[in-house]
């Protein structure tokens, strides 16, 4: 087996509050790993460690064998590790296609120049990204929509465009924060397929933070339980909801039915 990513003792403290303590990880290459925990486990802060948002206080991220942890997020980008970002209210005034063939710089949230016009979009596109485009927007159910603002997109649709987004850039590791989030039960069979297909068909690996158990047991293994801002299990999702150590950490919160 060898491994894509690799976190060890990693902690992050805001002020009085130790978010992560002490945590380490592993997603292998080719896998979809799932990370759950109940409510302020500290996965938000995990995620945010692990793509570069912000920084531990102590510990280490290895991307294939390279020290990422002081890398800014679009340097991990370029090394083929990538997060979504959401949609910000600029984005909403493009269309799904003149979103995708935005320039990488701008769909990794690196924006370095505002946003001004449409043109601006459609100026810095050639052929090899329109193509690529359509074959993006194929993938992702997003060929009928194609002209359609961001904005008036549904919620679900939205998530597939950020995950349709990440695909305009080779990359082998993609890190998706609650992927399921306001996606209506119709769309949410659209998204788990787009994932898995990505991971089957294109080899991508997954690294996903979710609530949606449902979710969860479909699409990922192993999956890696943490509370209190540290790991406590992981393993096969029909093993860990059995596990009485997970069982008690959800226990007041939400319960692995
Ligand atoms: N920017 C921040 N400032 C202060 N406290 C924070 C910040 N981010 C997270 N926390 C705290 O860290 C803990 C873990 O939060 P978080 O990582 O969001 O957990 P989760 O995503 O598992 O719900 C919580 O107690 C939360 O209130
Ligand atoms: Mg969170």
């Amino acid at each position: 087996m060898s491994v894509m990513l690799s976190a060890s003792g990693l902690s992050r403290r805001f002020g009085g509050i130790q978010a992560v303590s002490n945590m380490g990880l592993e997603v292998a290459t080719g896998s979809i790993t799932g990370l759950i925990g109940p409510n302020g486990a500290g996965k938000s802060t995990l995620f945010n460690l692990l793509s570069g948002v912000i920084r531990p206080q102590a510990g280490k991220v290895l991307y294939k064998g390279q020290d990422v942890t002081r890398l800014a997020p679009y340097k991990r980008a370029r090394l083929g590790m990538i997060r979504t970002f959401q949609l910000s209210r600029e984005f909403g005034r493009l269309t799904v296609l003149e979103n995708l063939m935005l320039s990488p710089q701008q769909q990794l949230g690196e924006q370095l120049f505002p946003l001004f016009s449409k043109s601006r979009a459609v100026a810095q596109a050639d052929d090899v990204v329109y193509e690529r485009a359509l074959e993006v927007m194929e993938i992702a159910a997003l060929t009928d929509l194609r002209d359609k603002y961001a904005a008036d997109l549904s919620g679900g649709q939205k998530k597939l465009l950020e995950l349709a987004r990440t695909l305009m850039i080779d990359c082998d590791l993609i890190l998706l924060d609650e992927p399921g989030a306001g996606v209506n039960p119709a769309l949410m069979g659209t998204l788990m397929d787009m994932i898995r297909r990505l991971n089957t068909d294109y080899g991508k690996t997954f690294l996903i933070v979710e609530h949606d158990m449902d979710l969860i047991g479909k699409l990922c293994d192993p999956v890696v339980v943490m509370t209190e801002g540290s790991f406590l299990s992981a393993g096969p999702f029909d093993d860990i909801r059995e596990d009485p150590r997970v069982i008690e950490a959800y226990l007041g919160g939400v319960l692995l039915d």
